[in-house]
């Protein structure tokens, strides 16, 4: 059975409460519960992590390697800032895409650049919490077509 990790970065255990306006009101345990039912309806297994912390998050990636086929990540601010978790997707090799609620390209300038997205399938930002189902759904495609 394929594995996907979700791996959500600092901040984002805030989900529901945090700026609403700019993020919804959709806490992080709702999104988790979509991502497993959305990968069980594809017949994938979903595990979501979270973490504040930027070696947490390193850790889990490396972590990741030879047991998960596919990596889901919103590294949250880490995303404009963070070499260290760019250098780590891109060491285990695993296919990854990219998630934002928000539409980053439309917000300041210094969350336009995205470290993450160097070495990433693809980026999806904008929808909301819906951006994380969409990103299983496209990831899974992706290795059903990759084999
Ligand atoms: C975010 C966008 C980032 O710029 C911000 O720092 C976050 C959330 C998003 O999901 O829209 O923490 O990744």
């Amino acid at each position: 059975m394929r594995s996907i990790l979700v791996l959500n970065g600092p901040n984002l255990n805030l989900l529901g409460s945090r700026q609403p306006e700019v993020y919804g009101r959709v806490t992080l345990k709702m999104i988790d519960t979509n991502c497993i039912a959305q990968g069980k309806s594809l017949g994938a297994q979903v595990v979501c992590q979270q973490s504040n912390h930027e070696g947490v998050l390193i850790d889990a990636i490396h972590a990741a390697k030879g047991c998960h086929h596919g990596i889901v990540v919103n590294a949250g601010a880490y995303t404009h800032t963070s070499i260290a978790l760019m250098d780590a997707l891109a060491s285990v090799e695993l296919p990854c895409i990219e998630v934002h609620l928000s539409n980053i390209h439309a917000r300041e300038d210094f969350r336009q650049v995205s470290h993450i997205s160097k070495v990433a399938l693809g980026q999806i930002c904008g929808f909301g919490s819906l951006g994380y189902t969409m990103a299983i759904s496209a990831l899974i495609a992706h290795l059903e077509e990759t084999g």
